[in-house]
């Protein structure tokens, strides 16, 4: 471990709090909640709110030894931040679902600033519920069933460019087509190439500064990506008022949130905003899925077999009919489907959600005080072997059987849940079934563990 790990570590211990009754009389007696201090189990950081670190484990919060010490539901803090850990599908559903208007979501002020404040995740009540339908009125299956063909497009171009390189970095690479996705989702027609370069440089500088150190100094990732976002904000509103004044919205997301009429128009800063805050929900999170799920694939060569073979029936009825992928053959890929289940479970790639409670609130004779934070842990539910026996192991076929209610929640669950899942699994399905049957080297996948998240494919 390297001094600034063992620092933070110090940190953390001298301003932890430990034991019971950090707040005496604020717990039910009868029913105190364990409490366990994170600290000693961190291995990257963020700066929360309140300008502290915030740090916890990538690979897994909680192990089962500690649940079965601590429980399902018990207090912790991080820095001095006040948190309920939650890692029992009851108690993460009424957090998420029942009594979701107790908890509203919380992030660092960081990520407001870079994100827009008038972004979908950071609201909860009538503005929220209000994006949250147009949001996903522009994800549901009958919006996105238009865009088969043009993702399939942006799937071709991509494998066409693998044929002729050597080595590709399979989370880049992912990267660049869950952009290209979202950008057609979002905007509907295609943009012009500087456009679309334009914007795709200034995101990616916001992206370099998103996870940095939030200081407003000259050269910091923060300030550049500061900076980027505020001409891509307007750049954005120029297109949004060369769109309102030709009255071609264009479609796509923006098209939805342009069309708006009398008291549910929406102002151009809340526009950009949303618009921002969806290419980043989809972006990261649908490439690092993906990139895993190769990983996994090419782990187990009797489940890529098995892919493959689906896939191949599914080519030779295109072939047959001389047609690309359709939205139905999405629809008809059990063995695809379950090993993508399986990926989104053990990779879990967002390991826990905030809530911030809005008031004291009492959950199963646990109060929790207003402020707190609530932490559903879908990582650790994921990995419960009370839901899933063998959790480490790579099955799909435990899909076979539908999980029980509140158990596998990749997309989270309740009024926050993510509007874009149906779109996700559309391009993971698309990629999968031009990358199975069209790269006969499938099969001799080398992939490298470069750093932490980075697999390359060596074809
Ligand atoms: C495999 C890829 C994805 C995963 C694993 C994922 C996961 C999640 C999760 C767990 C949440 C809930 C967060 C919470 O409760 O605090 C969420 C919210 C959200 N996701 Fe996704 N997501 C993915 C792809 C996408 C895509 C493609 C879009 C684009 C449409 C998208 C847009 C959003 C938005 C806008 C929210 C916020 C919803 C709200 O606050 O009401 N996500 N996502």
């Amino acid at each position: 471990m390297n001094e600034v790990a063992i620092l933070i570590q110090v940190l953390f211990h001298v301003t932890g709090q430990y034991g019971f009754g950090l707040k005496q009389g604020t717990f039910n007696a009868s029913k105190n909640m364990a409490s366990w201090d994170v600290t000693s189990d961190m291995t990257s950081a963020f700066i929360c709110r309140f300008g502290f670190f915030f740090v916890v484990k990538e690979v897994s919060l909680l192990d089962q030894d500690r649940l079965d010490w601590y429980g399902k539901i018990f207090k912790s803090h991080i820095l001095g931040c006040s948190c309920v850990m939650i890692s029992s599908p009851e108690v993460a559903k009424i957090v998420l679902v029942t009594q979701s208007h107790l908890f509203k979501p919380t992030y660092p002020i960081s990520k407001e600033m870079l994100i827009g404040p008038q972004a979908v995740f950071f609201h909860q009540g009538p503005y929220h519920s209000h994006l949250k339908k147009l949001i996903q009125s522009s994800f549901l299956p009958s919006a996105i069933k238009g865009s088969v063909h043009k993702i399939e497009g942006i799937v071709l171009n991509l494998l066409h460019i693998w044929e002729h390189t050597h080595i590709v970095n399979t989370l880049d690479e992912m990267k660049k087509y869950s952009y290209e996705v979202a950008m057609i989702s979002i905007f509907g027609k295609k943009l012009e190439a500087d456009e679309m370069d334009g914007l795709k440089h200034l995101y990616h500088c916001i992206e370099k500064g998103y996870n940095s150190m939030p200081l407003d100094l000259p050269g910091t990732p923060f300030k550049k990506a500061m900076k980027a976002r505020k001409l891509l904000n307007e750049r954005l509103r120029k297109m949004i008022e060369k769109r309102r004044e030709t009255r071609d919205y264009g479609g796509g997301l923006l098209g939805v949130l342009l069309g708006l009429k009398d008291k549910d128009q929406l102002s151009d800063s809340q526009i950009t905003d949303n618009i921002i805050g969806v290419i980043f929900a989809a972006h990261d999170t649908t490439a690092s899925v993906i990139t895993w799920l190769f990983k996994y694939l090419h782990d187990h060569p009797h489940l890529l077999d098995a892919v493959k073979m689906e896939q191949d029936v599914i080519k030779c009825r295109r072939l047959e009919t001389n047609r690309g992928i359709t939205w139905d053959d999405t629809r008809h890929m059990p063995v695809t489907t379950r090993v993508l289940q399986e990926t989104l479970r053990i990779a879990s790639i967002l390991s826990f959600t905030f809530r911030e409670a809005v008031e004291d609130v009492e959950i199963e004779g646990y109060l929790i005080p207003r402020g707190w934070k609530v932490l559903p842990l879908f990582r650790t539910i994921h990995y419960s072997s009370d839901f899933f026996p063998d959790p480490d192991n790579f099955d799909p076929s435990r899909f076979e059987v539908a999980p029980r209610a509140n158990t596998f929640m990749p997309f989270g669950n309740g009024a926050h849940s993510c509007p874009g899942s149906e779109l996700a699994k559309l391009e993971m399905l698309i990629l999968l079934h031009h990358l199975t049957t069209s790269f006969r080297q499938i099969y001799s996948l080398h992939i490298t563990i470069r750093l932490f998240l980075f697999y390359c494919i060596c074809i």
